[in-house]
C-alpha cells in the first residue's frame, strides 16, 4: 500500500488541473464515494498492525496533499474563470514604451558645458534681446562695421538700437560688467542672424562663449584650454592648428582647426580633403573691451573664444543639415535616445 501512496503523490504532483471539469474530475478520482482515498482508508484494515502507523501517516499525507491541490487548482481557477491556467503568450508584441531622448543640440551643449567645468570654467546666461551697446559697440565694432547691418542683424521694430543678439559674445560684456577678475566662465545660447535658410545655415543657432581673464593670461593659456577641450570633445588624437583670423573684440585673433576626426587628416569629405575642419572662433580680449567693462586693462588680460553647436553636432554626428535640428522630425530625433 506505502507504495501505491507513493506513486498517487508522484501522480499529483505532475497532473496539471486547468478548468473547473478538471478540478472536479481530480476530486472525484482521489475524494469521491469510490475515490482513491476512502479506498484507501477502508484497506487500512487489512494492513498488518505493526505496518499501521507509518502508512497511517501516509495516507494522512496524501489526503493533505490532494486537499492542498484542489485548493490551489481552485485559487488560481477563481481569478482566471473558466478559461483555465492561463500559460503567458509568449509570442504576445510587447506594449513597450518610447523613452524620450534629449535633443542633440543639448547632449553638445551639455558635453562642452561638462569639459569646461573640469577645467574650473562657471556657466552663465544673457538675453536674447540686445541693445547695440551690448551686441556691438562695447564690444569695440566700429559705427560703420557691416555686422551691424540690416543684412545680418534683426532689428526689433523701427529702433537701430534693439535686436536680436547675432552672437553670445554680447554675454562677456554684461558678465564682465558684474563680475571683476578672476573670470572663467562658458556662455551658451541661442542668436539670430537674417541668413537665407539653407542646408549650411539658420536664421537661428546656438553658439557657446568662453571668456577668461585674470592676471598675465597669455595666448599660451589659451590654446592649451583649447587642446584640453578638442581632445576632450574629438578624443585624444585630435591635432589643432591656429590661423590667424580678424575680430572687433579680439586683438591677436584666430580661428581654431581640428585634425579631421573622420580621416584622421588624410583628407575625405567631410574635410574636404584638407585634413582640417574649422571648429571656433577664438583671441585675446582686445583691451578697449575689458576698459568699456571697467577692467583695467593694464593689470588684466584675457582670452576668448565662440563655437557653433549646430557646426559641431553635424561634425560629430555627420549631419549633412543643419534644417535637420530644427524640423523635429521624430526619425531624427529618435537617433539620439540614450544620449545624454
Ligand atoms: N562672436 C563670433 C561669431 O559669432 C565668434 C567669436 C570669435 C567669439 C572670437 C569669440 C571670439 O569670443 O574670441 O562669429
Amino acid at each position: 500500500m506505502k507504495d501505491d501512496i507513493h506513486g498517487y503523490i508522484a501522480e499529483i504532483n505532475k497532473v496539471e488541473v486547468k478548468t473547473k471539469d478538471d478540478l472536479e474530475l481530480f476530486r472525484i478520482r482521489f475524494l469521491g464515494k469510490k475515490g482513491i482515498i476512502p479506498a484507501l482508508f477502508a484497506g487500512m484494515k487489512e494492513i498488518e498492525p505493526a505496518q499501521r502507523k507509518d502508512t497511517g501517516l501516509l495516507l494522512n499525507a496524501l489526503k493533505n496533499r490532494v486537499q492542498e491541490k484542489i485548493d490551489e487548482a481552485k485559487t488560481i481557477l477563481d481569478k482566471t474563470g473558466d478559461k483555465g491556467v492561463e500559460k503567458p503568450d509568449l509570442t504576445m508584441p510587447v506594449g513597450f514604451r518610447e523613452t524620450g531622448s534629449l535633443h542633440p543640440l543639448t547632449i553638445v551643449r551639455n558635453e562642452i558645458v561638462r569639459i569646461f567645468e573640469r577645467l574650473g570654467f562657471s556657466i552663465a546666461e544673457g538675453p536674447e534681446i540686445e541693445d547695440d551697446w551690448y551686441n556691438f559697440t562695447a564690444l569695440n565694432f566700429v559705427p560703420e562695421h557691416p555686422a551691424r547691418d540690416m543684412q545680418d542683424t534683426f532689428f526689433i521694430g523701427r529702433d537701430p538700437d534693439i535686436m536680436l543678439r547675432t552672437h553670445t559674445s554680447s554675454v562677456q560684456i554684461r558678465f564682465m560688467e558684474k563680475t571683476k577678475p578672476p573670470i572663467r566662465v562658458i556662455l551658451p545660447g541661442r542668436v539670430f542672424r537674417n541668413e537665407a535658410i539653407s542646408a549650411r545655415a539658420h536664421c537661428i543657432f546656438h553658439q557657446i562663449e568662453g571668456l577668461y581673464v585674470d592676471e598675465d593670461v597669455s595666448f599660451a593659456d589659451l590654446k592649451q584650454t583649447l587642446y584640453f577641450f578638442a581632445t576632450e570633445l574629438f578624443g585624444p588624437e585630435t591635432r589643432i592648428r591656429f590661423r590667424p583670423s580678424y575680430f572687433p573684440f579680439t586683438e591677436p585673433s584666430a580661428e581654431m582647426d581640428i585634425s579631421c576626426f573622420i580621416c584622421g587628416g588624410k583628407g575625405c569629405r567631410v574635410c574636404k580633403n584638407s585634413g582640417w575642419v574649422e571648429i571656433l572662433g577664438c583671441g585675446m580680449v582686445d583691451p578697449n573691451v575689458l576698459d568699456n567693462c571697467n577692467i583695467d586693462s593694464s593689470k588684466y588680460t584675457g582670452f576668448a573664444f565662440g563655437l557653433g553647436i549646430e557646426r559641431t553636432a553635424m561634425l560629430k554626428y555627420q549631419i549633412n543639415d543643419i534644417r535637420l535640428f530644427f524640423e523635429n522630425d521624430i526619425r531624427f530625433l529618435k537617433q539620439f535616445a540614450g544620449e545624454y
